[in-house]
């Protein structure tokens, strides 16, 4: 059985405090490009009633051609505590997005000093931030001094191995006026490949006094206590272990705060919710949805017999009436008896 040490037990008994803003959770929805939207925030709020919950990253400087908030900042006034992420290395548009964020009803203004696409960092945002350290610094402050919540960060642990300057660098931000980071125990070299060397964010933990939030290879519950057991972080965000699992966060929230273990969702109960989640993003994004919505259809069809037909064939739909016939297809088939037969195959064979 999974136990917590009394130590752990002791911080996930007591809320975050990011500031001023105390959140009753410890584990977080990382903000996820293409992913996490308003309609897959929801879903993930249905079972963490009060985790922090990230938007997509949203660029800074492309808010001063539109007059309109674009869809990706948009909040629903029931999802809170949420923060709204920004990326960009210019502090005086980011300062300006960041007002921008907050009128939206966001809790914290998150910073993105992590992404690793050549596209952004070739432009001087997200991870290469990391060698920059002192516009990283300048962008902190004016932020800081432009709006009223606090501004948070999230960033990896360097650059690539001969470059591991996390240590510094978290501790520049936090002089910068930084109220949490969150640190994914990876390098710009590293994208998602290899172990996320979480030693590297307990050593980030001893050296601050803000929050530090652990993120990198949280996929299940027992890897969200290892991880804070290992690291003595503040809390935990999940991001990967998520795509097509809107119930990852929940699950570890219930755990941390009862000690009991869910039962995990069944296929039909996810391929419910991925039925539910593709006519939310068609009633909310249109026809641009259900081509977003593909990706997490295939997502959701995992781990049962037949699963890797209905990805490919859900991967091809047009409308919504293609996707939900597809589902209610495969629910249909796995709630008969043979199919509950498959499944122990499956599970056996894995
Ligand atoms: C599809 C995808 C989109 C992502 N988008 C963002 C983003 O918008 N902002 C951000 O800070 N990190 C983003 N990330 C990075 C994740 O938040 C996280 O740091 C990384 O996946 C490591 O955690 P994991 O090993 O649990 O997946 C993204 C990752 C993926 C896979």
């Amino acid at each position: 059985m999974l136990q917590l040490s009394p130590h752990l037990k002791a911080r996930l008994s007591t809320p975050l405090k990011i500031g001023a803003l105390e959140v009753n959770s410890r584990v977080l929805q990382s903000p996820l490009s293409g992913v996490t939207d308003l309609v897959f925030r929801r879903l993930v709020r249905r079972y963490a009633p009060e985790s922090m919950l990230y938007t997509e990253m949203v660029h800074a400087s492309r808010l001063q051609h539109l007059k309109e908030i674009p869809i990706i900042m948009e909040i629903d006034p029931n999802e809170r505590p949420v923060s709204i992420q920004l990326f960009d290395c210019r502090p005086h548009f980011l300062a300006e997005a960041a007002q921008k964020a907050v009128a939206e009803g966001a809790d914290t203004v998150d910073i993105n000093m992590g992404c690793p696409v050549n596209k952004i960092t070739r432009k001087g945002g997200g991870s290469s931030l990391l060698r920059q350290p002192e516009v990283a610094e300048e962008i902190v402050r004016e932020i800081v001094k432009a709006v009223d919540v606090p501004v948070t960060l999230k960033t990896r642990i360097g650059w690539d191995d001969a470059e591991i300057t996390i240590l510094d660098f978290a501790l520049r931000m936090q002089d910068a006026g930084a109220q949490m980071i969150t640190v994914h125990g990876r390098t710009r070299a590293q994208g998602y490949t290899g172990n996320a060397r979480w030693e590297w964010i307990g050593k980030v933990k001893q050296v601050l006094d803000i929050p530090v939030i652990a993120n990198g290879d949280i996929f299940s519950v027992e890897s969200a206590v290892r991880c804070l057991e290992e690291t003595g972080a503040d809390g935990v965000m999940c991001s990967r272990g998520t795509l097509g699992y809107p119930f990852l966060v929940g699950e570890i929230d219930y755990f941390f705060k009862t000690g009991e273990i869910l039962a995990a969702p069944t296929p039909v109960q996810r391929l419910e919710c991925a039925k539910e989640h593709l006519e939310a993003l068609y009633e909310y994004k249109g026809e641009r949805g259900i081509y977003q919505a593909r990706k997490h259809m295939a997502w959701y069809a995992k781990g049962f017999v037949g699963a890797s037909d209905l990805r490919s064939n859900l991967n091809k739909i047009e409308t919504v009436e293609q996707g939900v016939e597809l589902l209610n297809k495969a629910i249909d088939k796995l709630a008969t008896g043979y199919e509950v037969i498959e499944e122990k195959e499956v599970v056996m064979s894995q």
